[in-house]
């Protein structure tokens, strides 16, 4: 019998959804990290341009370019082999007309091998999720807290607090499932309006600082291995102090370079 996992496929969210199985996703940009999260059973990575704050050390994630996500998908392709791989639309990627998105995300899908990619925005980017959908290119949306909208937004701050925004996010949200989209990620909304989202879909929602009523949950993966510069967002649970430990192995090399304990000769010296 093979070790190697039975990949989970995109019909097979819908499915858990529908059982009340709850869902784990987590953010990847390498293989080796991919291959680790994939090895402790997520079931989805996505490719988020994240990677411009985590990886890249900028404030926001506005410089991430196709070439950057193209990249890393294709890394994290590599090392996952049972999680789907979902890769982010960067700024400007889809934004400026229908047949750019479908150049883009079909570059994704093609060079970076990845199964879906995912786009912010509600309403004005219906069209181009249906356009995409239609011809097989599947989407996650992404609503409530858009880090591509950052300055529009005021900085990154819990959004829907109104009713009337709360719903514009709902009929956002429908607006989505009807155009195709196979989930939508809901950032930094309040529990309960995510919970009555999550309630009025068939398709998954993905919660991120929303609260425990979406049917799966997504961290970004250096904010949840303690591996963050700086402080995480609040709603972060750190499961591993991954860059106290980075620090202190760094600080014992450091120190026995120095000193001459380490590397410890293999052979005598010659004149010995
Ligand atoms: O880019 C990203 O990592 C994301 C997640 C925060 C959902 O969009």
């Amino acid at each position: 019998m093979s070790d190697t996992p039975k990949p989970l496929r995109l019909p097979d969210l819908e499915a858990k959804k529908k059982r009340g199985e709850k869902i784990a996703m987590l953010t990847a940009y390498d293989a080796t990290m991919a291959y680790l999260l994939d090895s402790a059973g997520i079931d989805v990575l996505l490719v988020g341009d994240s990677l411009g704050m985590v990886v890249l050390g900028e404030d926001n994630t506005l410089s991430v370019t196709m070439d950057d996500i193209v990249r890393h998908t294709r890394a994290v392709r590599r090392g996952a082999k049972r999680a789907i791989v979902v890769a982010d639309m960067p700024f400007l990627s889809y934004q400026a007309s229908i047949s750019e998105a479908v150049r883009n995300a079909g570059r994704l899908l093609q060079e970076g091998q990845a199964t879906a990619i995912k786009m912010e925005g509600g309403e004005p980017a219906v069209p181009t999720v249906a356009r995409l959908v239609s011809i097989g290119i599947p989407v996650m949306g992404h609503l409530g807290l858009m880090p591509q909208s950052v300055h529009q937004q005021g900085g990154f701050r819990r959004q829907a607090k109104k009713e009337d925004e709360q719903k514009k996010l709902t009929d956002d949200a429908m607006a989505l499932e009807q155009a195709g989209a196979f989930a939508i990620v809901l950032e930094c909304v309040p529990d309960t309006l995510a919970r009555d989202v999550s309630a009025h879909l068939t398709i998954p929602t993905f919660g991120i600082g929303s609260g425990p009523y979406c049917d799966g949950q997504v961290l970004v993966s250096y904010d949840f291995l303690g591996l963050t510069r700086g402080p995480a967002p609040p709603f972060a649970k750190k499961y591993a102090s991954l860059g106290e430990s980075i620090v202190s192995a760094a600080k014992t090399y450091v120190q026995e370079v120095k000193s001459g304990q380490f590397p410890i000769a293999s052979e005598p010296a010659a004149n010995a």
